[in-house]
């Protein structure tokens, strides 16, 4: 089996890659990535003959269509993936997420390759704080910032490649991950880095927007399931019940870092901030039998912490650029 990996130098797509050679002796890796800011080449030391990287942009035709003619399948996570920076230049989400999804279509059209779109459930917009729904296939799609909007759209592409093309896709839109490998601008990691650096962390506004967390392992396996035993054409929502608000997060940081727990800051808000999203994954279970295997937040969000603490030579050389970008902005 050869697999095609967008953005297999990122957080979820390096998860993915040690899994697959992990799981499925048989399988043959070609990950397809830029190597943006975001991808991280160390991220695949060690994976051996099995994993060959491709140094390229999804949205050059020429660099794709060689790469799709040759696999079985595409699993696409290549993406710009982080809301600030689309609401400081959204440019690169739109020519990444839309542009660089139709290439990935046109060339699975040609080839008649099976393949996996990797989205969030940022498509969906928020729900309310205090409202008991979660997300479903059914909810209607509301992204609220260009990150999400362009996912949404390029959601909206591999439908319509289904339809008029007869492509051979299926979608999953995920809730946060959280892991080893992800990049320090995000959330869990930037925190457990400002504290490894005596930093305090740093929580957007009054700290109650509500994120549906997954271990990243568990948004993979679940991916897997679906390209087993999905049905083409239909959308899988990935989530493991997960829900937290922010400020529980980083207490829950705090305390095992060894920290009281009420030493954060509060800084300016997300311009737009989704206030919840919340994942029925009942689709999913019932169609694929998949269930989450790291379920224990705290042990998870500990092992985290010990993998930031043991590969310090990962992160660091991100961390200034990282925080005088926030500092700029009063976050
Ligand atoms: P990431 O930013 O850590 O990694 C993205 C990778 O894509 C990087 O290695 C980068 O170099 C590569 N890339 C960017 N532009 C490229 C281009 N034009 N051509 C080739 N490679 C390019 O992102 P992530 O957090 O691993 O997210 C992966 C996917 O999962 C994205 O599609 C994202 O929307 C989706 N997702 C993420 C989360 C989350 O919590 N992180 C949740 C749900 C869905
Ligand atoms: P993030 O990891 O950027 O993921 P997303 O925007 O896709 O949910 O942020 C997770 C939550 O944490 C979100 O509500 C914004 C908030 N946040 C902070 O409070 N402080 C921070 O330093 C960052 C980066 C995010």
């Amino acid at each position: 089996m050869k697999v095609l990996v967008t953005g297999g130098a990122g957080f979820i797509g390096a998860n993915f890659v040690h899994q697959t050679i992990a799981d499925y002796p048989q399988a043959q890796v070609t990950v397809l990535d830029k190597l943006t800011y975001a991808g991280n080449l160390s991220s695949l030391d060690g994976l051996g003959e099995r994993v060959k990287l491709v140094v390229g942009d999804i949205a050059d035709r020429d660099t794709v269509d060689p790469l799709v003619a040759d696999v079985d399948l595409v699993v696409h996570f290549a993406a710009e993936s982080h809301n600030d920076n689309s609401l400081r230049d959204p440019s690169p989400f739109i020519q990444t997420n839309l542009v660089g999804t139709f290439q990935l279509l046109e060339a699975v059209r040609r080839h008649n390759v099976r393949y996996h779109h990797i989205s969030t459930d940022e498509v969906y917009g928020d729900l309310e704080l205090d409202d008991p729904a979660k997300f479903t296939p059914a909810t209607p799609y509301n992204p609220s910032s260009p990150y999400s909007a362009s996912k949404a759209g390029s959601d909206l592409l591999v439908r319509a490649w289904v339809r008029s093309f007869g492509v051979e896709a299926t979608i999953s839109n995920c809730s946060n991950n959280y892991g080893p490998y992800q990049h320090i601008e995000k959330f869990i990691p930037r925190q457990i880095t400002n504290l490894i650096d005596g930093v305090r962390p740093k929580l957007y506004g009054a700290g109650l927007n509500v994120r549906d967390w997954i271990h990243v392992r568990d948004h993979n396996t679940a991916v897997w399931a679906i390209i087993e035993k999905g049905r083409i054409g239909e959308t899988y929502l990935i989530g493991a019940d997960g829900e937290l608000d922010n400020k529980s997060v980083v207490e829950l940081i705090l305390e095992l870092m060894g920290h009281d727990p009420s030493d954060y800051d509060h800084v300016n808000d997300r311009p737009g901030h989704d206030l919840r999203y919340a994942i029925d994954a009942t689709k999913l279970r019932e169609t694929t039998g998949w269930e989450p295997r790291f379920k224990d937040f705290r042990s998870g969000l500990a092992d985290t912490i010990a993998w930031y603490r043991d590969n310090e030579h990962w992160w660091r050389a991100q961390k200034a650029e990282v925080e005088a970008k926030y500092a700029a902005q009063g976050q």
